[in-house]
Order: C-alpha cells, then structure tokens, then sequence
C-alpha cells in the first residue's frame, strides 16, 4: 500500500513538472508585431520605447543586441539597472504590475528583434 501510494505521489510531482514546463515554453512563443502590440501599450513600454528609434528609452532592436536571456529582461523589467544604458538620462522605472508572462512575452519578443 505504502508503494503504491508513493508511486502515485511521484507521478503527480512528474505530471506536475511536465504541466509547468509547458507553459514555460508556451510564453517563449515569439508573437508577431501585431500580436505583440496590445501587451506593449497595457505595459505601457510604448511610452517609451520604439521597435527600432530611440526614444526615452533605447530602441528594442538595441537592446536585443544586448543578448539577455527571456529571464533577464524579465528581471530588468523589475528591477531596471540604469548603468547598463549611461547615455539615457531618464532612467526606466521599475515596471512591477508586469505579469510574468507578459514579461517573458515582451522579452521573446524583443529577443527577436536581432
Ligand atoms: C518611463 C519610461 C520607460 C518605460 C515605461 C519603459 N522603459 Fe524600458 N527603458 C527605459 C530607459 C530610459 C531605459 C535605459 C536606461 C535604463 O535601463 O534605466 C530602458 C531600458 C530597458 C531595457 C534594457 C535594460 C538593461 O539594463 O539593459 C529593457 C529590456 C526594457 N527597457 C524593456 C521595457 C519593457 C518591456 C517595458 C514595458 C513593460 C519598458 N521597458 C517600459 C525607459 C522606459
């Protein structure tokens, strides 16, 4: 009886880790630029980034050049490093209300942009 309930256990936490990863690599899916677009007005990124002209912000095509992983530029949405760009003087604010997957959306998507 002890077996077979561990069994099961172990195969909840497999099928557990499998469901997850899915969606993992669901929200890596590049999204075009039409697809893209809504995400990046909710985000509000729009005001002050362009796919490929500066603005307040570097262009996204720039950063993509950069080479982060999907995870770091989900990390420099959260918590921006202002040194890493010292030419721009309004630095970016910590953007917090940006789900994870949002995130890692808009980071697919820049990370595209290469
Ligand atoms: C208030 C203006 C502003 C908004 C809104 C904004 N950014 Fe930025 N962003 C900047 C500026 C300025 C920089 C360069 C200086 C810095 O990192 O502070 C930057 C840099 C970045 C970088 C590069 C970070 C690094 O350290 O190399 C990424 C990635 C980025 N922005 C993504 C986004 C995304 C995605 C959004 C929307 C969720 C967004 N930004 C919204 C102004 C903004």
């Amino acid at each position: 009886m002890k077996h077979i309930i561990t069994s099961v256990f172990a195969l909840l936490v497999i099928m557990n880790a499998k469901a997850q990863k899915k969606t993992e690599e669901k929200t890596q899916v590049v999204l075009s630029d039409e697809e893209i677009k809504p995400l990046l007005l909710k985000n509000a990124c729009i005001g002050c980034h362009k796919k490929d002209k500066k603005l307040v912000g570097p262009a996204f095509k720039e950063i993509a050049k950069r080479n982060y992983s999907n995870e770091r530029i989900l990390e420099l949405i959260y918590k921006p490093e202002p040194k890493n760009w010292p030419e721009y003087k309004t630095p970016m604010a910590p953007l917090s209300f940006v789900t994870k997957e949002d995130g890692l959306k808009l980071a697919a998507w820049i990370n595209s942009l290469k």
